[in-house]
């Protein structure tokens, strides 16, 4: 089948297979920054944003994806700088395979809820991006600074 989207604010077309996962469909066509790890939706590498929502690429469908609108961690450092920047200065930022998904992670957390700055929330949140090498203390930090910056801004703009 055909499956057009708007892949980080681009128009993207390519054939799938029916039973084919947006993550395999994404990266057999060279988009690469949609990470795999686990293949069964434990370990977040593969977390994209489809249609506002949060989703593991490797249990999702890709034909479930045509005509959505489609954001992974390449075009969210495009649109939203201060989120990889936030990890950045937090010194969260680790491997090459878990930090795609832990950057959409925390662009969720902080765009699509719970957004608040509590450090068992965003723990919890993030119970579903496994990295064996952390101890997450940094990628709390480097979210609770984004919640702090969206929170001023929104107060910012409704004053
Ligand atoms: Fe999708 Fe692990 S590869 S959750
Ligand atoms: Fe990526 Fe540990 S730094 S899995």
């Amino acid at each position: 089948m055909r499956v057009s989207l708007q892949l980080n604010g681009e128009t993207f077309s390519g054939d799938a297979d029916g039973d084919e996962s947006l993550l395999a469909m994404l990266r057999r066509h060279g988009h690469t920054a949609v990470k795999e790890g686990c293949g069964v939706g434990v370990c977040g590498a593969c977390g994209v944003i489809v249609g506002g929502s949060y989703v593991s690429s490797c249990l999702y469908l890709a034909g479930l994806a045509d005509g959505a609108e489609v954001w992974t961690a390449e075009g969210l450092s495009r649109t939203d700088p201060e989120t990889a920047d936030a990890l950045a200065v937090a010194e969260a930022l680790q491997c090459g395979a878990c930090s795609p998904g832990q950057l959409v992670a925390c662009w969720a957390y902080v765009h699509l809820g719970p957004g608040v700055p509590d450090e068992e929330t965003i723990r919890h949140f993030f119970a579903g991006n496994l990295c064996r090498c952390t101890g997450y203390s940094t990628i709390v930090e480097a979210v609770k600074a984004r919640c702090v910056a969206e929170g001023s801004r929104a107060r910012g703009s409704s004053a």
